[in-house]
């Protein structure tokens, strides 16, 4: 087990001080993953950053849709650095609360503008602003689900991409040992086209889980 479970934002404020004594004597890319950037908060833990930016430097997914952007300093950095290192792919992730949308925004704006053009940032609720989007998207390589506490949204909106990620596609989610997961997760457990490739749990994780649809045979 690592030693850094949790992340830099999820630190105390007298811990975050400790930290930034310490944090050079860790190798630089033990300390990106636990810290993100520091001036943009982001959840997910260590284990689950590092799950979800190897899953998209190895996969090279084109079209990125994701559910809860909260500051953009989470999942929405490792996704969007991942791209940039990839040299190709866009991100569309959405925000339901105006003022975490705006202050992801600015933050991108000001602390990562490289990552802007690998990032599209949409407001409003997942199932009713992406479902025009997907119209106009003939496939979806990923989809990020981290949005509400609430089990029948998150199964929604599995539903919602559905239809658009063939096989190759991934599905990466967090929260997958708690209620957020509580009817997809047996949904996606039974389903045959759907492969487990990774997954992180307690107590370095809440749950992140890596699938991939199965390849046609
Ligand atoms: C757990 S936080 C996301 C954390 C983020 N992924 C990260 O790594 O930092 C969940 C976010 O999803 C947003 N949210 C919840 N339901 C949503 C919906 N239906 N559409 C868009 N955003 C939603 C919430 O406002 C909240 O900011």
């Amino acid at each position: 087990m690592s030693i850094l479970v949790q992340s830099y934002h999820a630190l105390s404020a007298a811990r975050q001080r400790r930290w930034r004594l310490v944090r050079r004597l860790l190798p630089r890319r033990v300390r990106w993953l636990y810290e993100g950037c520091l001036e943009v908060p982001g959840q997910l833990w260590y284990v689950d950053r590092k799950l979800l930016y190897g899953a998209i430097r190895e996969h090279k997914p084109q079209v990125v849709f994701e559910v809860g952007t909260w500051y953009g300093g989470g999942s929405t950095y490792f996704i969007s650095q991942a791209l940039f290192e990839n040299g190709s792919g866009v991100l569309h992730t959405i925000e339901e609360n105006a003022e975490a949308h705006e202050r992801a925004k600015e933050n991108y704006q000001r602390h990562l503008p490289h990552l802007l053009p690998h990032v599209r940032f949409h407001a409003g609720k997942s199932t009713e602003v992406y479902p025009a989007l997907l119209r106009e998207t003939a496939k979806v390589d990923a989809v990020f689900l981290d949005g509400a506490l609430d089990a029948k949204q998150t199964l929604t909106e599995f539903e919602m991409f559905a239809p658009r990620l063939e096989p190759g596609a991934l599905l990466l989610a967090h929260d997958w040992d708690n209620e957020k997961m509580a009817l997809l997760r047996p949904k996606l457990e039974a389903a045959a086209e759907w492969n487990l490739q990774a997954r992180a749990t307690a107590p370095e994780s809440v749950g992140f889980v890596v699938w991939r649809r199965a390849e046609k045979k």
